[in-house]
C-alpha cells in the first residue's frame, strides 16, 4: 500500500515539476513513508532518518519530509524529536506536498473522509513493468482492537469505478500484465451500485490476458458470490489472502475480528468448495494480550487444519491509543511471544514446503517478472497461486511473458521448473 502510496506522491509532485530520482545523492526532497503497524517498523524508520541526516549536512537546501501513518500517528512531535525533519504529511495530506515543499517546512495530517486520489495516475517508477497495485480504497472501519490502522489512515472510503477502470486502462496501455486491486478490506468495497465482485469481474472483463489479484480481505466480508466472481474468469488469480490473526475463538473475539475459527474454518471450506485450486495464505499474530498456552495451539491447529501456502507472522506489537492499549494488559512475555512466534514460523515452513511439494510434477501458466537474482541465466514468475517459481530461461523469453512452466523441485520458499511448449 505503500509502495502505491509513494506512487501517487511521485504523481503529485512531478505535476508541479518535480522529477524522480533513483539517485538519493542527487535529490533536493526525500520523502519518506512510513508505517505504523509494529514498533519495529517506527524503529527501523528512526534509524533511517538518522543515516538521512547526512544528505542535509551535504547540501544547502536539501529538504525531509515524513509521511505516511507515522507523520499522522507522531504529527508535531516529530519535528521536535528528529531535528532533520522539515516537513510532515499523513496519507490524506499528499495533495498538500507541493504548497509544503515549496514553503520549506510545514505540517499536514488532516484526514479526510473522501479523498482517494481518484484521478491521479501514480508515476510507477520503482515497478518491474509487468506488474501494477491499483487503489481501490482508504482507510479502515473494523477497528480490530490491536491495529493502529483505522487512527493512521482514517475512516474507510472507495474509489470511485470509473477513475479505477480508467488507471487499469492506462496500465494495460503501457504493458503491464497484472494489477493488484489494493485496499485494508477490498471486499467491502462499493461505490453506488458496484460492489467488490462486480468490480473485479469489470476489471477482468478489460482484458482476458490480464491477471487480476487483491488483497487484502477480511474473513467476514469475503463472500460466495466474490469466490464465484473469481471462478467465473480465468484470469482473477487463484490466490486467497485470508487474515486469520488467531485460531482461538477467545483470542477473536478480544481482537475484535468479529468471527469464530468456526466462521473462519466455514470460509476456508468455501474457498475450498468453489476455487478447488487457490492458494490461501493467512496474517497471525502471536502473543496477543492474555493469550494462553491453549490459544496458541488453537493458532498451530488451525495452520494445520487449513494447511496455509504461506503465512506472514508476527508478535504482538502494543500500539498506543489503539482499543488494546487502552483496556488490556500486553501481558505476554518477550520470551513467550518469541517461543510462540518460533513455533508458528516453524510449522509455517513445513506447511508451506508440504504445498510446494504437491506441485513437483505439474504444469502451471507462468507470468515472468524478471531476472532470477541469484543466476543469470534463470528466469522467475508467479503461478496465478501467487508462488514463484524460478526457471532456465528460453531464447525469447522476456519479463511480461506468459510460459508454461513444469515444476521440477522445490524449497519451502520457491518451485523450480521448467519451460514446456
Ligand atoms: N502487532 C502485530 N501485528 C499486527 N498487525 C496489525 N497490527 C499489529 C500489531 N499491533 C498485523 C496483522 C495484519 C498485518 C497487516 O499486520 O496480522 O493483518
Ligand atoms: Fe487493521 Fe483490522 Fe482494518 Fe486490517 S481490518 S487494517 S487489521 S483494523
Amino acid at each position: 500500500m505503500n509502495v502505491a502510496d509513494s506512487q501517487v506522491v511521485v504523481a503529485i509532485l512531478q505535476a508541479e515539476g518535480w522529477e524522480h530520482t533513483p539517485s538519493i545523492e542527487e535529490a533536493d526532497l526525500i520523502l519518506v513513508n512510513t508505517c505504523s503497524i509494529r514498533e519495529h517498523a517506527e524503529e527501523r524508520i528512526f534509524n533511517r532518518l538518522k543515516e538521512l541526516r547526512k544528505y542535509k549536512r551535504a547540501r544547502k537546501g536539501v529538504l525531509i519530509g515524513l509521511i505516511g501513518c507515522m507523520a499522522e500517528r507522531l504529527k508535531e512531535t516529530l519535528l521536535e524529536r528528529e531535528g532533520a525533519v522539515d516537513i510532515i504529511a499523513g496519507p490524506d495530506a499528499y495533495r498538500d506536498l507541493p504548497a509544503l515543499v515549496a514553503a520549506g517546512s510545514g505540517v499536514n495530517v488532516i484526514l479526510s473522509v473522501e479523498e482517494t486520489y481518484a484521478h491521479i495516475s501514480p508515476v510507477r517508477y520503482d515497478s518491474n513493468g509487468v506488474s501494477a497495485f491499483v487503489s481501490i480504497m482508504r482507510g479502515c472501519n473494523n477497528m480490530c482492537a490491536y491495529c493502529v490502522v483505522p487512527y493512521t489512515r482514517g475512516r474507510e472510503r472507495s474509489r470511485p469505478v470509473q477513475t479505477i477502470l480508467l488507471e487499469v486502462g492506462e496500465a494495460l496501455a503501457a504493458g503491464y500484465k497484472e494489477v493488484t486491486l489494493l485496499g485494508q478490506n477490498v471486499n467491502s468495497y462499493r461505490f453506488e451500485d458496484v460492489d467488490f465482485a462486480e468490480l473485479l469481474a469489470m476489471v477482468a472483463k478489460m482484458n482476458p490476458r490480464l491477471r487480476v489479484r487483491f488483497a487484502t480481505s477480511h474473513p467476514r466480508d469475503l463472500s460466495d458470490r466474490v469466490l464465484k466472481t473469481i471462478a467465473a474468469h480465468e484470469n482473477i488469480c487463484r490466490s486467497i489472502h485470508l487474515p486469520a490473526q488467531s485460531g482461538s475463538t477467545r483470542i477473536l473475539e478480544l481482537m475484535n475480528r468479529k468471527y469464530t475459527r468456526e466462521w473462519y474454518l466455514e470460509r476456508i471450506a468455501a474457498i475450498r468448495r468453489i476455487l478447488p485450486d487457490a492458494s490461501i495464505t493467512t496474517d497471525l499474530i502471536a502473543g496477543f494480550c492474555t493469550e494462553a498456552t491453549e490459544d496458541h495451539e488453537d493458532t498451530l491447529s488451525l495452520m494445520r487444519e487449513v494447511g496455509y501456502d504461506f503465512a506472514y507472522m508476527f508478535k504482538y506489537s502494543e500500539r498506543p491509543g489503539t482499543a488494546a492499549a487502552r483496556g488490556m494488559a500486553d501481558d505476554v512475555s518477550e520470551e513467550v511471544k518469541t517461543a510462540r512466534l518460533t513455533q508458528i514460523i516453524d510449522l509455517q515452513n513445513i506447511l508451506s514446503l508440504e504445498s510446494n511439494r504437491r506441485d513437483v510434477g505439474r504444469e502451471f501458466e507462468v507470468l515472468v517478472e524478471g531476472r532470477s537474482k541469484r543466476s543469470a541465466s534463470r528466469l522467475f514468475g508467479r503461478t496465478s497461486q501467487n508462488k514463484v517459481v524460478v526457471f532456465d530461461k528460453g531464447p525469447r523469453t522476456r519479463a511480461g511473458d506468459y510460459v508454461k512452466v513444469k515444476v521440477t523441485d522445490c524449497s519451502s520458499a520457491t518451485l523450480k521448473g521448467v519451460l514446456i511448449d
